[in-house]
């Protein structure tokens, strides 16, 4: 499997990244701490760690062979340049509309925080809905309490962040969970490394465990 450079990001996806790829071998060599690019223990194989909304950038452009992001990532970027041949099932959890529950409609624009602004421009689009879209960078749960937004798009798991502040998820628009991502060139120009990673991947989260040879 040499010369793969796998691009993952800092945080939940690192924390649940790590032992998917220890199951297939690949270690990182001694403390990532602060380094951003580190070599493994499988010679040739490098991950670098970077920001979650970053991976698909570095992987489109072939900075990266292969990457580990999530699907509300894949689907903002829009996945141009990328194959996403496979579902980890790591990081999972559900894309919604959320805000107060029975809030009335409002007398103008629906007002929508967010930082997922085309999936949420598309979302609203499909269905008619005129929305004034604002884009946050992280907590916007905060929004609609301090009157900045009717409602917000964002990531619930466990719904504790929304019921510790008094929302509810309204609208489900995706589940989400973690895939992989591969370059267009580098699945063709390192085809048995790359179609390595995504068997050993594969047979070390399960999936396609039932489907039919
Ligand atoms: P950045 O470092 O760019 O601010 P971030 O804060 O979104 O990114 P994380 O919170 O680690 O980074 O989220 C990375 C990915 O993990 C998300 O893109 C999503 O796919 C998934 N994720 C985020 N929040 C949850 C959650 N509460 N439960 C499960 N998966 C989640
Ligand atoms: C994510 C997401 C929600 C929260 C949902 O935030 O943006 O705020 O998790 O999880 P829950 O339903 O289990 O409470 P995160 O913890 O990643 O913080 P962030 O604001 O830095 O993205």
């Amino acid at each position: 499997m040499s010369g793969l450079r796998i691009a993952v990001s800092k945080g939940r996806i690192l924390d649940e990244t790590l032992p998917l790829l220890a199951r297939i071998g690949i270690a990182p060599a001694g403390e990532i701490g602060r380094r951003l690019i580190v070599d493994t223990t499988v010679p040739g194989v490098q991950l670098i760690i970077i920001r979650a909304t970053d991976v698909p950038t570095y992987v489109a452009y072939g900075a990266a062979d292969a990457g580990i992001a999530g699907k509300d990532v894949l689907l903002e970027h829009g996945g141009e340049g990328l194959y996403e041949p496979l579902d980890l099932g790591i990081a999972r959890c559900r894309l919604m509309v959320c805000g107060y529950p029975d809030a009335p409609l409002p007398a103008s624009r629906l007002r929508v925080a967010t930082k997922y602004l085309n999936i949420t421009q598309r979302y609203y689009a499909e269905r008619g809905v005129q929305a004034e879209l604002i884009k946050l960078y992280g907590s916007m749960e905060l929004a609609p309490l301090v009157g900045l937004a009717d409602c917000i798009v964002d990531l619930v798991d466990t719904g504790n962040t929304l019921r510790a502040n008094g929302l509810a998820p309204l609208e489900h628009i995706a589940d989400i969970s973690s895939r992989l991502v591969v370059n267009r060139a580098s699945m063709k120009l390192k085809l048995p490394a790359v179609e390595r990673l995504i068997g050993d991947l594969r047979a070390a989260t399960g999936e396609g465990a039932d489907a039919p040879a």
